[in-house]
């Protein structure tokens, strides 16, 4: 499955940090009944230094769903790993060029667009902010329309992540999306539209968002906020050390998140 066959309507994407992640996020998609996108972060990689035994179990627990899963690669700002790809077993990148100028960003991620179409794998990228360190989703970043419209005319990327009010890895969900920004955005660039950080905004604001032509949302810190929540209450009532006993009702937790935000992003609960 590839993002191409999944661009008609508004899908979740969630990050992968260990193997219960990605089968708690396939159980949350199949009680949900929806196509999911699993998506492993080169921070993650670091994490399991290296990529292929976690990319290995994606594709593993990719294959036996009962839905349509996509497997995507996620800020990846290093070109090589981005063209590992098909090598993975995956089918989808997003190579993360925006703490670059825009003309490196530009540069950077026209190779990786280029080595996409020849290659069969769908490519996201990032604007970033002009003289920012923290890239796209600092508080307080806007993505201008007509140079987000520039930006994918001259990388050919097949989507592009914006910056219109979220920021990673927030614990509360008090963030405030510009809709009008989002509108303006979707008018002006012709491939489908990315929000990442979306665990700090509100489940209304996520399904307004989708109405205002926000494609792809972005999900891993609520997810984890799930897990641990549930893994640290296990641990704080039990002296038990066999690890299944927590991270049963663990990854139970986080099904239940994801099949919850799937529904959002869907239009049926918000
Ligand atoms: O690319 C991943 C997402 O942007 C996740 O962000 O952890 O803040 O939900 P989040
Ligand atoms: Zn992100």
């Amino acid at each position: 499955m590839t993002c191409r066959e999944l661009t008609d309507a508004p899908i979740a994407a969630f990050n992968v940090i260990t193997l219960e992640h990605a089968e708690g996020i396939v159980a949350g998609a199949e009680q949900a009944g929806l196509p999911v996108i699993l998506q492993l972060s080169e921070n993650a990689i670091r994490f399991h230094e290296g990529p292929d035994a976690i990319a290995a179990a994606m594709v593993a627990v990719g294959a036996s769903a009962g839905i349509s899963v996509v497997l995507h690669l996620d800020h990846v700002t290093d070109v090589e790993l981005a063209m590992r790809t098909v090598d993975l077993g995956f089918t989808s990148v997003m190579y993360d060029g925006s703490t670059l100028d825009f003309v490196g960003n530009v540069r950077t991620t026209r190779q990786v667009a280029e080595w996409g179409v020849g290659n069969g794998v769908w490519v996201e990228a990032e604007l970033g902010e002009v003289g920012g360190k923290d890239g796209a989703h600092a508080p307080g970043v806007r993505t201008d329309p007509a140079e987000a419209a520039r930006f994918v005319a001259d990388t050919g990327v097949d989507s592009l992540a914006v910056a219109v009010g979220s920021s990673h890895a927030m614990t509360s969900r008090t963030a405030e999306l510009d809709l009008e920004l989002i509108e303006r955005i979707h008018a002006a660039v012709p491939v489908p539209l990315v929000l990442h950080g979306s665990s700090g905004v509100p489940d209304e604001a996520i399904a307004a968002a989708t109405r205002a032509g926000m494609w792809k949302i972005n999900i891993g810190t609520a997810l984890n906020v799930a897990f641990t929540g549930e893994l640290r209450d296990w641990l704080t009532a039990n002296q038990g050390v066999d690890p299944r006993k927590a991270l049963k009702p663990a990854r139970e937790a986080l099904a239940e998140a994801v099949a919850h935000y799937l529904r959002v992003v869907d239009g049926q609960a918000a």
